[in-house]
């Protein structure tokens, strides 16, 4: 049984509207389903579903319908990243009917009072949610990033019911949110000497897989900067669906049942990872930025690149937030000269990579490694720059 406050009720009952009757009646759904006691308050909701090239026409009708019926926001809600850049999208070559698409959903977003920030790093951005805060977000990697680094709760929420917590201000207390289902089950031991992004993506990669539906917890990271620790998070959500992982001495929790199984993780298994996600030695475009960069990726990778040429193009995909930072530090200046592009608003999976004529990719991702091949129809290598080799 359910139990529902005055107010949830009188949404329930269409008391304020079509719209929040809508979205109340996906979250008592959900709350039934997964036996929530009651429903709690949440301080933001981050919402997928953003591409066109993911939701097509059914997805846009759907939002155009939503925002019709007066749906509005409570609580500050932004969005994953759009299936292109919203001011470069020309000069990138995306098609005109695609991108007349993609501008509808945002305006549809935008009506419902919802932040144009097309990430999937909106804690790169300011928005942190504090330790045991309570959120609805929806990019896997994101959550992941939300609960393993912040401390912050959320479950894994699709694009819909991201939105229809976002219209009540609540979600259903179920899964993540409850202490009982934040303790760890499986330990990784880490023998491997893990330093690159990429190696942080392939350790993830193979965690994700072998605990598939566990939360994981990591012992013998000694350090690791927010960047590796979004990589990590972003593989083990791509390989294992994982939303919460543990590591000793660096996240804000690190609770292992008394019964976790060990196991140990070596060279072997980091390099068996990169290979399997290997298709591709040369590439025509090199990616970086899933999740979406940072400042200090992107510094990094133009003090690499400065007074180059590139034989192949570069995405460094990011927010726009960032992108403007990276502006006014001189960097986008010295990408561009080198023949690179910074890309906000989108990324490399779900921009139409295959339609603008891309076949073969490289990315430092074990994420984008795995979608680019299985989603975009990309041949991918996954490395570092200084590994990659342009055709
Ligand atoms: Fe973000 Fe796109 Fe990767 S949404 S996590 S950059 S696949």
């Amino acid at each position: 049984m359910v139990h529902l406050t005055k107010e949830e009720q009188k949404m329930l009952d269409g008391e304020y509207g079509e719209a929040p009757q809508q979205a109340m009646e996906i979250l008592y759904a959900l709350a039934k389903i997964y036996n929530a006691k009651n429903m709690i308050p949440i301080s933001s909701a981050q919402i997928a579903g953003v591409s066109y090239a993911t939701i097509g026409d059914a997805g846009l009708e759907y939002l155009k319908e939503y925002a019709k019926k007066g749906a509005k926001v409570r609580v500050p809600a932004f969005l994953n990243p759009a299936g292109m850049d919203l001011e470069q999208w020309k000069e990138m070559k995306v098609p005109e009917e695609f991108a007349k698409k993609q501008i509808e959903i945002m305006n549809a977003y935008i009506n419902m009072g919802i932040r144009q920030t097309a990430t999937c790093t909106p804690y790169l951005i300011g928005i942190r949610p504090k330790k045991g805060e309570h959120v609805a977000w929806s990019e896997s990697s994101a959550v992941c990033f939300a609960n393993s680094v912040l401390g912050a709760r959320t479950n894994r929420e699709g694009g819909p019911s991201a939105l229809a917590a976002a219209i009540c201000g609540i979600t259903p207390n179920y899964g993540l949110h409850l202490d009982e289902n934040r303790v760890c089950d499986i330990v990784f031991e880490v023998e491997a000497k893990i330093e690159k992004i990429s190696d942080f993506g392939a350790l993830g990669y193979y965690a994700g897989e072998v605990a598939k539906g566990k939360n994981p917890a990591f012992s013998g990271i000694k350090k690791a900067t927010e960047d590796q620790l979004k990589s990590l998070g972003a593989a083990m959500a791509a390989s294992g669906s994982v939303a919460l992982y543990n590591i000793k001495d660096i996240t804000p929790e690190y609770k292992i049942s008394d019964a976790a199984e060990k196991i140990t993780i070596t060279e072997k298994e980091l390099k068996e990872t990169k290979e399997k996600l290997r298709s591709a030695e040369k590439v025509e475009l090199m990616t970086f930025g899933c999740p979406h960069a940072s400042i200090h990726e992107i510094k990094n990778i133009a003090e690499k690149i400065k007074e180059k040429k590139l034989k192949c193009e570069l995405w460094i995909c990011t927010a726009r937030e960032t992108k403007k930072k990276a502006d006014e530090m001189g960097l986008t200046k010295i990408i561009e000269k080198a023949g690179g592009r910074i890309v906000a608003d989108t990324c490399m999976v779900v921009s139409p990579l295959h339609e603008m004529g891309y076949r073969k990719t490289s990315t430092n991702s074990a994420k984008s490694a795995k979608y680019l091949r299985d989603l975009c129809r990309q041949k991918v290598f996954l490395g570092e720059l200084e590994e990659m080799i342009c055709e």
